[in-house]
């Protein structure tokens, strides 16, 4: 066993998943790193993860303590999410085949020694001795990721980080939840910067949030100005990044394809999906018993209408396609019966398969 190996540290690593503070909905193909500290000493863990040629970067590296130390734990994170993302590689990948290379603009890009799977894209942040990392299967995937602590800021930080408009947003949030989904924002326009590769660099104004989801974490973020002229293909184009906040820390995260074909989770995925949120609906109400694709909403899991709408209302924004569900609810009610998690989930599928096609068909056209 080596030196890592023998040591018990906070790392979390998820492959297609959400947790950790990890805001992607579970259909997503990637994996998640996150690792709340060193390991073990930086000395040790570079010598023992680092490729030759990061490993000289890392020793000559003229910075403080705290940003070598950042910069380590960030390489092994992402290390670490490429790994799990190509656990199948053949032979196995360990962290020193994984070479983590910046571009010229800073946005890390990924090389393998030894084995030549397709090369994932990746994305790194770090925050207070937290960092995280996103892989993505698809290399031409554009994929922005950040992390932000909550803490008390000045008004300063929101004049000068968000426009008028923007602030007008947050307007009439108590306070402590202003600060939050000011961070949401903030970390909303970092994914977007680094999705496209140049960080910031136009200009924080040139990151426009034109709507945020407060209830699904969703901020839009459109170009302008500086960051139009650097990329006029995106005009009138809206990101739609995920934030999520897992105590004192809130997230971003952005996978981008343009002109990608919406991906349709097949209807294990979907039905997995519903199981998943039917486990953590139930929970708030002490349900005890395994939630089964047999199990009926109203008379097993104990849902009230009010309860079904907002299930339908989180599906739709999962998925990010409307669905009929008025209707669907409106039927059950008439015809007096229950509704099962099989039924809903075919229900999803039918009805994601003609948003699919619609969307083929938009594209033929
Ligand atoms: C890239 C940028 C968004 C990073 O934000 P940050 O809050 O400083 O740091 P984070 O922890 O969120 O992210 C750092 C990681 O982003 C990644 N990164 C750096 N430049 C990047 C780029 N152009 N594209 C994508 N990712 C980039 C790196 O992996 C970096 O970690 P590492 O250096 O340890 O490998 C920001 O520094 C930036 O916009 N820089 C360019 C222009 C600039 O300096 N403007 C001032 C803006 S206030």
């Amino acid at each position: 066993m080596n030196a890592l190996g023998s040591m018990v540290y906070d790392s979390s690593v998820t492959q297609a998943g959400a947790s950790a503070g990890c805001p992607l909905p579970m259909q997503k193909n990637f994996a998640w790193a996150r690792l709340d500290g060193l390991p073990c000493d930086p000395a040790t863990l570079a010598a023992t993860t680092l490729t030759a040629q990061e490993y000289s970067f890392w020793s000559q590296m003229r910075a403080v303590e705290k940003r070598r130390n950042e910069w380590l734990l960030g390489r092994f994170a992402a290390k670490q999410a490429v790994q799990a993302l190509l656990e199948n590689a053949v032979p196995p990948l360990r962290p020193n085949d994984i070479e983590i290379v910046p571009d010229p603009h800073g946005r890390p890009t990924v090389m393998l020694h030894r084995s030549a799977p397709p090369l994932p894209s990746i994305s790194i942040a770090h925050s207070h001795g937290v960092a995280i990392a996103l892989a993505v299967r698809r290399s031409r995937a554009r994929v922005g990721i950040d992390i932000e602590k909550v803490s008390a800021r000045s008004l300063d930080f929101e004049t000068i980080a968000f426009s008028c408009d923007e602030r007008e947003l947050l307007k009439g949030m108590p306070p402590e939840q202003g600060r939050e989904w000011a961070l949401r924002m903030w970390c909303a326009k970092e994914a977007v910067g680094k999705a496209l590769g140049k960080g910031l660099s136009a200009g924080l104004l040139a990151f426009h949030i034109v709507q945020v989801d407060f209830a699904g974490g969703q901020v839009a973020v459109q170009l302008r100005d500086a960051a139009l002229r650097h990329f006029p293909q995106f005009s009138g184009e809206s990101f739609h990044v995920y934030t999520s906040r897992e105590f004192d820390f809130v997230f971003s995260a952005i996978i981008y394809e343009q002109g990608a074909v919406r991906m349709r989770p097949s209807r294990q995925e979907i039905l997995e999906y519903l199981l998943h949120k039917m486990e953590d609906l139930t929970q708030d109400w002490d349900y005890n018993d395994p939630v089964r694709p047999e199990s009926k909403l109203f008379t097993e899991l104990g849902f009230e209408s009010l309860d079904a709408v907002v299930l339908c209302t989180a599906i739709q924004e999962h998925y990010q396609t409307p669905m009929p569900f008025a209707e669907l609810l409106a039927e059950i009610g008439q015809q007096q019966r229950d509704l099962s998690i099989n039924e809903l989930a075919d229900f999803v599928d039918t009805h994601l398969s003609s948003a699919v096609s619609a969307d083929a068909t938009r594209r033929v056209q």
